[in-house]
């Protein structure tokens, strides 16, 4: 139970206690926080309902909890606003059991599902530039904190490794080398497994050949008629189509590495191909898809739409299937090999509607409900000039380029802070790494994740404020002041005893760590979380300034405050590692 939860079933009792609806008991983290640690507003609602004077309510509510333990103080504000305070010893028990927990004052959901993210969505041949980042680093620690809350989760990349683009890489190369075994008509294979290219040279042709059927519609033909022999399964053209991924996926693991991402499946587009005759077939035996010029199409509109939502070409009329189609077989697929209760889509925002179309498509057919599919969609990083970020020169920034940058800075900014005096240069390096990772990915997640935010690397960088560097720092503070309390014999960790302000603005922290994990889950947020790490570190901060620990005279109070650093830094660390934020071992 979040202590929210225990807190207002405790009041609800009162509410109970006077004849009224325990779900006026609702509380609240104060207003105020001056005058009081929580609120409950439950008694104007009552008073509305019942017909009576609020204030009158509150009273009759204060005077049935007076003799509660957990209260140190119970108020009437205003016109029946009751405001509350906990009195240290009920705080002391509470921290004390969040400390000996395992997920230190987490949240578990009172009902797992089994659920897919499908996220990262990185096309084959085309590296991996900023614009993949988001969907990563929003996927990667959404993945973890349904997880931890006590989720299945299946997080699976879907490559786009299908459709025109395989067609126009195809077209490319028989151009450049025509006489490889693959282009031979009729040829049956085998064809060697060494691939004839290498992925640069798959990433030059890749801008080459779509620029070519651009520019010429005799080549664009070439292309569409090279798709469909691949689609059609041309052997020679499977084998390139081979090579061609492998060789991309090869480049992709790689960065998404460097990136702390990682996917259960690596499935893509491809895989859900041989799906979609069948699913023609039944969805228009069905009547669900209809014939429009040429075209098969499903209709999603509703009567009630205030906007107009296109039906969805399920196969074009050239016979080509397209990304609405396919995002339809992959939920059959998943559905048959995976049977999720949920699918999570951490796609940016331009593709709201794709989705809504696709997600009606599927209910509509009656192979998933709507309502377990959920698009959360992102924002877009922009430079600072408000629009996505680009290169110096305007160009699409790679992947690699722009962590090497950020892992570059970092350096940088440890060697002019003096963070860095005395380290080795790989050991250097390494923090260095971390430091960039932590302002990156800190920066993105803090931000509502459906909000355009504005790449600042010095800001992101900073030591101080609220950045991921900040966070970094707090956490490998609080792990050298526990060796440094082992290597003078302080003691062990003991009873928490709590009667510094500081100490119960902590502790207060550690103890809402539980709703905010419920509150990210529940609204898919990471940014919720974020808030609160950053809040528990400032806390500790100022605890760490008020309150004397290692060097602490009375053993009691030493004792207590090293199972509240314990606490901190191990709810601190949760909290990273949900965002996908590793610590280095020394700053
Ligand atoms: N490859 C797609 C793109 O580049 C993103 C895939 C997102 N996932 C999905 N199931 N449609 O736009």
């Amino acid at each position: 139970m979040t202590l929210i939860d225990e807190l207002s079933a405790t009041v609800g009792e009162g509410f109970a206690a006077a004849g009224l609806d325990v779900q006026f008991g609702r509380v609240k983290p104060a207003d105020r926080p001056d005058l009081a640690q929580f609120q409950c507003n439950g008694a104007l609602a009552a008073a509305k309902a019942a017909k009576q004077n609020p204030r009158q309510i509150a009273e009759k509510i204060v005077e049935a909890l007076r003799n509660k333990p957990e209260f140190s103080e119970l108020t009437i504000a205003g016109p029946g606003f009751i405001n509350i305070k906990l009195t240290d010893d009920y705080l002391s028990e509470r921290v004390e059991k969040l400390a000996d927990s395992k997920n230190f004052g987490g949240w578990a959901t009172p009902d797992p599902e089994k659920i897919v993210i499908d996220y990262g969505g990185p096309n084959v041949a085309k590296p991996l530039h900023v614009g993949h980042l988001r969907s990563a680093i929003i996927g990667e620690s959404l993945k973890r904190i349904f997880r931890f809350v006590g989720e299945t989760v299946i997080g699976d990349i879907h490559l786009g490794d299908w459709g025109l683009q395989m067609g126009q890489l195809i077209t490319e190369l028989e151009i450049r080398q025509p006489d490889l075994p693959y282009f031979e008509e009729g040829a049956a294979g085998p064809f060697p497994t060494q691939s004839p290219i290498k992925l640069s040279d798959l990433e030059e042709m890749y801008p080459a050949a779509s620029a070519a059927c651009k520019a010429d519609p005799a080549r664009a033909e070439l292309a569409r008629h090279a798709t469909k022999a691949l689609q059609e399964g041309r052997p020679g053209y499977r084998a390139l189509w081979r090579h061609f991924v492998d060789l991309s996926i090869a480049a992709m693991k790689h960065d998404y590495d460097d990136l702390g991402v990682e996917f259960d499946l690596w499935k893509g587009e491809a895989a859900v191909d041989p799906l979609i005759p069948e699913l023609t077939e039944d969805l228009t035996k069905r009547g669900v898809i209809e014939k429009s010029d040429g075209a098969q199409i499903i209709r999603v509109a509703r009567e009630d739409d205030n906007k107009t939502v296109p039906p969805i070409i399920f196969i074009n009329s050239k016979g080509a299937v397209g990304y609405h189609a396919t995002d339809v077989a992959t939920i059959v697929d998943r559905k048959r090999e995976i049977n999720p209760d949920r699918i999570l889509y951490v796609v940016d925002a331009r593709q709201q509607l794709h989705f809504e179309q696709v997600f009606r498509a599927v209910d509509k057919a009656g192979y998933f409900e709507e309502v377990r599919l959920e698009h959360l969609w992102f924002g877009t990083m922009n430079g600072k000039d408000g629009k996505p970020f680009k290169t110096r020169e305007g160009g699409t920034l790679k992947l690699r380029n722009f962590l090497d940058m950020v892992t570059e800075r970092a350096k940088q900014r440890l060697t002019d802070s003096g963070f860095a005096e005395g380290y080795g240069a790989d050991e250097t390096l390494e923090i260095a790494r971390k430091v960039g990772m932590s302002a990156l990915k800190f920066a993105d997640l803090s931000n509502t994740r459906t909000s355009d935010y504005i790449f600042d690397i010095d800001r992101f960088m900073a030591f101080e404020g609220k950045t991921g560097p900040y966070l970094l720092y707090a956490s490998v503070r609080v792990r050298s002041l526990l060796a440094k309390a082992e290597a003078a014999g302080a003691g062990a960790p003991g009873p928490i005893i709590i009667s510094e302000p500081e100490e119960r603005d902590l502790a207060l922290l550690l103890l809402a760590f539980a709703e905010t994990i419920r509150e990210t889950h529940t609204r898919r947020m990471p940014h919720i979380l974020c808030d609160h790490a950053f809040g528990l570190a400032q806390s500790f901060s100022k605890f760490y300034a008020a309150c004397r620990i290692v060097d602490e005279a009375d053993s009691a109070k030493r004792a207590s405050r090293l199972s509240l650093v314990k606490a901190t830094g191990g709810q601190l660390d949760i909290a990273l590692s949900l965002l996908g934020i590793d610590v280095p071992e020394r700053m």
